[in-house]
């Protein structure tokens, strides 16, 4: 579905991340963790390909839809321009989004860069409160680790230049947070740069560890039409044993046993 939303606020948060909030009851309303929205950004003179963001939080009493996005070229140089009171086109919420973990499944939370926006609505509503693992080049890219602590999760950081946190890659404190579970039933779900997820797939199943990926592709329609997002997934009646998923519709949230890593 596609709707008029009007922006409430439209503020950066650091450097180049921004969070938008949207006056979106019917989005707001149905959203779930991992879904995502299709932003037509009215000011682009190209006015026909949308964006795809996470929903990142929602106020579903006041139709409330957050967006947390970092400026990456002209579509998000756009949106971050925008003023109170403008209206998007948005469509959403678009995809399946990541399971809900029931009361004995003990979360971990694996994001990088902006990909902790799309595990938030998951650690404000999951029963257990897990751990976070956050990575990121540097301190400038985490962002949204406050919003974690808030909602009570054990928040452990990793940077690439050491200036937060571990020194080195965030799939290196999986070892402690699945000792942290103690025995509990565990369910991991990630988001973030490619590179980090397929690790974090691989070492899940290594490891016997349920996980969920959000594999975010570049996109164009955002509802199947146009195969601009596939992925690719396992297929043993495929020849090759793999087939093209399209992520904005299948997806983008796939089971680590779903990936094809070859
Ligand atoms: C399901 C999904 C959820 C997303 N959620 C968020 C989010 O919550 N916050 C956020 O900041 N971004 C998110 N993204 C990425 C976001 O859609 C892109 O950053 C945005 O479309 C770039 O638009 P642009 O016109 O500013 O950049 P462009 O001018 O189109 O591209 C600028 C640079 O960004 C890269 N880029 C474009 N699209 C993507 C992408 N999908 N992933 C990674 N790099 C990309 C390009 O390769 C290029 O290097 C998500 C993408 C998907 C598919
Ligand atoms: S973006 Fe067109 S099929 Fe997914």
């Amino acid at each position: 579905m596609d709707y008029e939303c009007k922006v409430i606020s439209n503020v950066c948060l650091k450097g180049d991340y921004y969070r938008i909030v949207f006056s979106a009851p019917e989005i707001a309303e149905k959203a779930k963790a991992g879904q995502f929205v299709h932003v037509l950004i009215p000011t682009l003179k190209d006015r026909i390909l949308r964006r795809p963001f996470s929903i990142n939080d929602t106020d579903p009493e006041k139709g409330l839809l957050t967006v947390t996005y970092k400026k990456v070229g002209r579509g998000t140089a756009e949106l971050a321009l925008l003023k109170e009171g403008i209206i998007c086109r948005i469509m959403g919420p678009q995809g399946n989004g990541f399971s809900i973990p029931d009361e004995e499944t003990f979360p971990i939370l694996v994001a990088g860069g902006y990909g902790s926006a799309a595990t938030f609505l998951l650690a404000k509503h999951s029963a257990q409160k897990g751990i976070f693992l956050m990575g990121a080049r540097s301190e400038n890219d985490l962002i949204l680790v406050e919003e974690y602590e808030k909602v009570n999760y054990d928040v452990r950081l990793a940077t690439n230049d050491g200036s937060v946190g571990h020194k080195g890659f965030v799939t290196e404190l999986l070892d402690d947070a699945i000792a942290a579970a103690k025995g509990r039933k565990i369910m991991i779900y990630g988001c973030g740069p490619e590179g980090m997820l397929l690790a974090l797939g691989r070492l899940a199943l290594e490891k016997g560890v349920k996980a969920e990926l959000s594999l975010d592709r570049n996109m164009c329609c955002g509802t199947g039409a146009c195969f601009a997002c596939v992925v690719k997934v396992k297929d043993e009646s495929a020849p090759e044993k793999w087939r093209y998923s399209r992520s904005c519709k299948e997806g983008p949230v796939y089971g680590a046993e779903e990936v094809y890593y070859g």
